[in-house]
């Protein structure tokens, strides 16, 4: 049999996504989804995903050729329990992600726009904080890093002074799931802001 595309691509771009429908056949249980956000070039996503076979996993990047390189890199893996898509993050988890449907998002190393007037083009504003909520459990987990320690100054207080979100011991990777910008930016000896929250059960 053919190895299946891992890039998806939905019938209806402004319809919710079947998220059984996008992973092999379901299994009797509904498995957890982790969501990573911007995956690049997916060093974590496949480090993680080979560890939890028992979870689906969904990169969202919007560079299509990152998307291609990651897809096949998938396929030669066997990882067919996770899947990518090729679109604006906020779009997706604002309207394609179902409610109540991501147990872990990750965010590594989001673009950080550091000229003040392209603030407004990160993706961590106070209406991500609604998108996120929307889209998480219960008890959901966010991971967040970022070298840009100015962007991570101003991300931590969004989380600490909304009620939805209490602040959590930060995830610190394993060395192989590493992402490729967390490599490149500690060869330049920058420091690591990282951090985690869990949505309120
Ligand atoms: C600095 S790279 C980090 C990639 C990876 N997480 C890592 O740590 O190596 C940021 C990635 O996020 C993607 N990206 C940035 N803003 C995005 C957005 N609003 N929607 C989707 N992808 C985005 C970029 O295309 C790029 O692949």
């Amino acid at each position: 049999m053919d190895p299946i595309d891992p890039i998806v691509i939905p019938e209806n771009w402004t319809h919710v996504l079947s998220i059984d429908s996008i992973f092999p056949a379901p299994a009797e249980e509904t498995r957890s989804l982790a969501v990573d956000v911007g995956c690049g070039k997916g060093r974590y996503l496949v480090a993680v995903a080979q560890k939890h076979p028992e979870m689906n996993f969904l990169g969202i990047d919007r560079m299509r050729s990152r998307m291609v390189k990651l897809g096949r890199k998938l396929t030669r893996a066997g990882l067919d329990h996770v899947r990518l898509i090729q679109v604006e993050a906020s779009y997706a988890i604002r309207h394609l992600l179902p409610e109540n449907s991501v147990s872990v998002f990750t965010v590594f190393f989001p673009d950080p726009w550091p000229k003040r007037r392209h603030h407004r083009r990160r993706l961590f504003r106070p209406a991500f904080l609604d998108d996120l909520d929307r889209a998480m459990k219960p008890g959901a987990q966010i991971h967040i890093a970022t070298d840009h320690l100015d962007y991570f100054e101003s991300v931590v207080p969004l989380f600490e002074a909304d009620s939805r979100f209490d602040s959590i011991p930060a995830y610190e990777p394993t060395e192989d799931e590493r992402t490729e910008f967390e490599h490149i930016f500690a060869g330049q000896g920058k420091p690591i802001g990282r951090a985690s929250f869990a949505k309120r059960a």
